[in-house]
């Protein structure tokens, strides 16, 4: 039986750390990957633009492709683009959502931290997951936009500038240490951290490193390759496996993206 790759789509490298969890889970699938370099980053952008954006891309990549699953494997595109995607599509589309779920139950002071975008942050969609899954948590959100570009600068072979990565990361670490002010009203400290962008995990090392104080990372990679099993039929080999389109030149990404089984960037045209 002939069967088309798993499409991975992100704006940028963030999507290799969902790569890496189906590459575990599937160490036998093929995989494609697609990003759209030339709009980086999504999570500043306004988002009427971004939404047909997003459709436009995601149809592209999916003609050149040819997948049996396409993985939105960003925040900030799925908590926008997901419905107008399956509408578009016919075939199962998986996306990437916060992973509040697990960090409330993981989480023993009930004070969690959500990374993400700007736009995830801000987002009806979120609300939401916090409503239904952490209505019981303090959640303090911090949009570290800057994160993105520490990513992909690592990801094209130079350190990520921690003092820049430091300075986005500051709410976080007011909150994870007990302050007069946080006493005096009796919150609680905050012990676990939602990756709400796939950028972030990339940068996992770091921001361990970065913490004052141990803290639970939380990310959405394994819960993605479970629902990736459930959708597709039988995951196999593909005479596609490790192709990858940019919409902008990548050449400096090539080594990075090799540590990921995937190919020099081939242009993406849009139609
Ligand atoms: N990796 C993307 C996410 O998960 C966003 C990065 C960007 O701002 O482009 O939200």
């Amino acid at each position: 039986m002939k069967q088309g790759p798993v499409l991975i789509f992100d704006s940028g490298v963030g999507g290799l750390s969902v790569a890496s969890a189906l590459r575990q889970h599937y160490p036998h699938a093929g995989f494609c990957y697609a990003c759209d370099n030339a709009w980086l980053p999504y999570g500043l952008r306004d988002d009427a633009a971004l939404a047909e954006r997003i459709v436009a891309v995601c149809l592209a990549a999916v003609a050149a492709c040819r997948p049996s699953v396409l993985v939105v494997a960003c925040n900030t595109a799925s908590t926008l683009a997901l419905e107008n995607l399956r509408w578009h599509l016919s075939i199962p589309v998986v996306g990437t959502v916060p992973a509040i779920k697990p960090a409330a139950a993981l989480s023993r002071t009930r004070h969690i931290g959500l990374l993400a975008t700007r736009a995830t942050v801000g987002r009806p969609y979120t609300q939401e997951l916090i409503s239904r899954f952490a209505g019981d948590c303090v959640v303090t959100r911090v949009a570290a936009d800057p994160l993105v570009s520490e990513a992909e600068a690592w990801l094209a072979g130079r350190s990520p500038d921690t003092v820049r990565m430091h300075a986005a990361l500051a709410p976080l670490w007011e909150a994870a240490q007990p302050s007069d002010a946080s006493q005096t009203l009796g919150t609680p400290v905050l012990d676990t951290v939602v990756l709400g962008c796939t950028h972030f995990p990339l940068l996992k090392p770091w921001l361990a490193e970065l913490a004052p104080v141990p803290l639970n990372w939380v990310d959405s990679g394994d819960a993605i390759a479970r629902r990736v099993g459930q959708v597709a039929a039988a995951l196999m080999t593909s005479t596609s496996d490790g192709r990858c389109f940019t919409t902008a030149p990548a050449t400096a990404l090539s080594a990075g993206l090799a540590r990921y089984g995937f190919q020099p960037a081939q242009p993406l045209s849009l139609m």
